[in-house]
């Protein structure tokens, strides 16, 4: 397992993240939008109250209590596979300025730790060509296509 730089820890999602700069990080994926307190409590509760199935970990900054990275997975009860359970990685961000210092792939590392110890018998992910290297450093193998359909 990397280890992460002197500092920084990483740690399930916390109610106070907001303040910590969570939102910020996830800009890198996409546009966020501008969620009030309220509105991120409301997710955040939804989330704790699925913490069987939902699981978003953080790494923080300790010094500057600042999140500056951060990941997703949900784990998904299935019929095939002898009520098999498959682990989805989902919104994984690193602040653009603190790429490059393997906390992505810690952050993967400790996803697929969770999906392990949650009897997931595969981990998998949707990603740009762009980062196929990325995921391949972590231990992923290419399968399959993606598709989408946009309301
Ligand atoms: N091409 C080739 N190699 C790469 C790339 C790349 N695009 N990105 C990382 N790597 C390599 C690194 O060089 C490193 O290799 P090494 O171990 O030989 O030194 C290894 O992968 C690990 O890299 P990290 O330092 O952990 O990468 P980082 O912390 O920058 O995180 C990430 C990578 C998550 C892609 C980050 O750059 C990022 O947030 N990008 C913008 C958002 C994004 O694209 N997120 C992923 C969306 S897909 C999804 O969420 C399922």
């Amino acid at each position: 397992q990397a280890a992460l730089p002197e500092g920084y820890t990483v740690r399930p999602l916390r109610a106070n993240d907001y303040e910590r700069g969570f939102l910020k990080v996830l800009e890198v994926l996409t546009e966020v939008g501008n969620q009030t307190k309220e509105q991120w409590l409301e997710r955040f509760n939804y989330l704790k109250q699925h913490n069987h199935e939902y699981f978003t970990i953080a790494i923080c900054n300790d010094r500057e209590n600042r999140v500056v990275a951060a990941g997703t997975i949900f784990v998904e009860r299935k019929f095939v596979h002898n009520n098999g359970l498959v682990g989805h990685i989902e919104d994984i961000a690193v602040d653009a300025n603190q790429q490059g210092k393997k906390l992505g792939l810690r952050i993967i590392e400790a996803l697929k730790y969770i999906g392990a110890k949650k009897g997931c018998y595969k981990v998998i992910l949707d990603c740009s060509a762009k980062n196929i290297p990325f995921y391949e450093k972590c231990g992923f193998t290419q399968k399959e296509y993606e598709m989408a359909w946009y309301v």
